[in-house]
């Protein structure tokens, strides 16, 4: 990797252009689920400074948590919803408080699938086809009303952000939650238009697409995350995503972010634990993103997982492998990272990936790095 630009001529400094949408930089914060939110999904105090925090820092593009689009989609406590006309109100809060700083503000809508908790929902969980997977959660196999409530409830929940004045909305269909599960051979065993063959099991994300687009026209940014694999036997492939990929993009979609892995993954789950070796160890999924461009995908590609140096997030665009970058744990322990990153200050991110933020996000205490704390705590 050749030595870095100054700071005002990098590539990942200048502006893109997503369906209407100016980013002011390439770099993204990638949905994050802060477990922050009131006890009902709207957004509070904290989870407004929270935002805040990363619009301050310089972030160009903000995506929040995974939103659930119906009650019966929750994956836990703290969780911020869009599913009733009540949430607008503080989303559009969020909105407000990202725009203040200049940043874009894009809500992650999202259906948990069989991981939805149940405890909280107080409803089964819901999934492609029960009894789920033998290491998976429990839960009932969708029947058709439940795809058309779901589908509709993506709708609305999209109608909502782009009302609360949110400059776009992200489909969740990745890491294993409801969508991913369709699109997995080894989660979805359904027979008939849902299940089989890989037309089918992208046939309720597509129709989501739809439905969303039906809402909110073609003006809005809609994105979407995936997979790029599973990285599990039986699962979804590589293959297989370049070619969803390039379905979304025929049926309307404005930028894709690729992830990777499933909470069944081991190392290769999608918040991978473990030091990155820098550049050797980042950008997990480069070569999936250089397979999109390969097959003809010309909409913009986010790609996240294991970015945690500015050469390397600099080479990506500079190579057009990826059009943004996307970080999630390295913001939680410095929303400023991009601040100090294009003010020259160019050391690595200061995350270790030991994923102890999940603790609190989890438990619905609002996330913030353990180890950071800890360690503020010796000194
Ligand atoms: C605490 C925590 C919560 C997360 N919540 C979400 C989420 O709501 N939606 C999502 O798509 N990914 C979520 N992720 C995954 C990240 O967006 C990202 O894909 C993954 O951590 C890899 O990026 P990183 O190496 O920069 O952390 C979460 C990750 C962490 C650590």
């Amino acid at each position: 990797m050749s030595a870095l630009p100054r700071p005002d001529a990098l590539k990942a400094a200048t502006p893109i252009v997503i369906n209407g949408m100016r980013v002011k930089n390439r770099f993204v914060r990638s949905a994050t689920g802060e477990g922050m939110a009131n006890a009902d999904g709207s957004a509070s105090d904290r989870l407004e400074a929270c935002l805040k925090a990363l619009a301050v820092g310089e972030v160009g593009l903000v995506i929040s948590s995974h939103a659930y689009v119906e009650k019966r989609g929750q994956a836990r406590a703290g969780q911020l919803g869009a599913h009733s006309p009540d949430m607008e109100a503080g989303i559009a809060r969020l909105a407000r408080a990202v725009h203040a700083y200049g940043g874009r503000f894009v809500v992650q809508l999202a259906h948990a699938g069989s991981r939805a908790d149940s405890t909280v929902t107080g409803e089964p969980a819901l999934c492609p086809s029960a009894p789920g997977t033998s290491d998976g959660p429990r839960c009932r196999a969708m029947v058709a009303d439940d795809l058309a409530r779901v589908e509709a409830a993506f709708g609305a929940a999209a109608a909502l952000c782009r009302d609360a004045g949110a400059d776009g909305v992200q489909i969740h269909a990745a890491h294993g939650y409801g969508l991913s599960q369709f699109l997995s051979p080894r989660t979805n065993s359904r027979t008939g238009a849902y299940g089989g063959s890989l037309p089918n099991r992208a046939r309720l994300l597509l129709e989501v697409l739809g439905a969303i687009r039906g809402r909110i026209g073609r003006d809005f940014p809609v994105l979407a995350k995936i997979n790029s694999d599973d990285f599990l036997e039986g699962g979804f492939t590589a293959a297989e995503c370049v070619q969803v990929v390039s379905w979304l993009e025929t049926a309307g979609l404005d930028g894709v972010e690729l992830s990777g892995g499933v909470f069944e993954s081991g190392k290769r789950t999608f918040s991978r634990p473990g030091r990155i070796a820098i550049p050797e160890g980042e950008a997990w999924y480069r070569d999936t993103a250089r397979a999109v461009k390969a097959a003809g995908v010309a909409m913009p590609v986010i790609l996240v997982g294991g970015i945690r140096s500015l050469g390397t997030a600099e080479d990506l665009i500079a190579s057009g492998d990826a059009d943004l970058v996307a970080l999630s744990r390295p913001l939680i322990r410095e929303p400023g990272l991009v601040a100090r990153w294009l003010a020259g200050d160019t050391a690595p991110a200061a995350c270790i990936n030991d994923n102890l933020c999940f603790g609190p996000a989890r438990a619905g205490q609002g996330i913030y790095c353990v180890t950071e704390v800890r360690q503020n705590e010796r000194v």
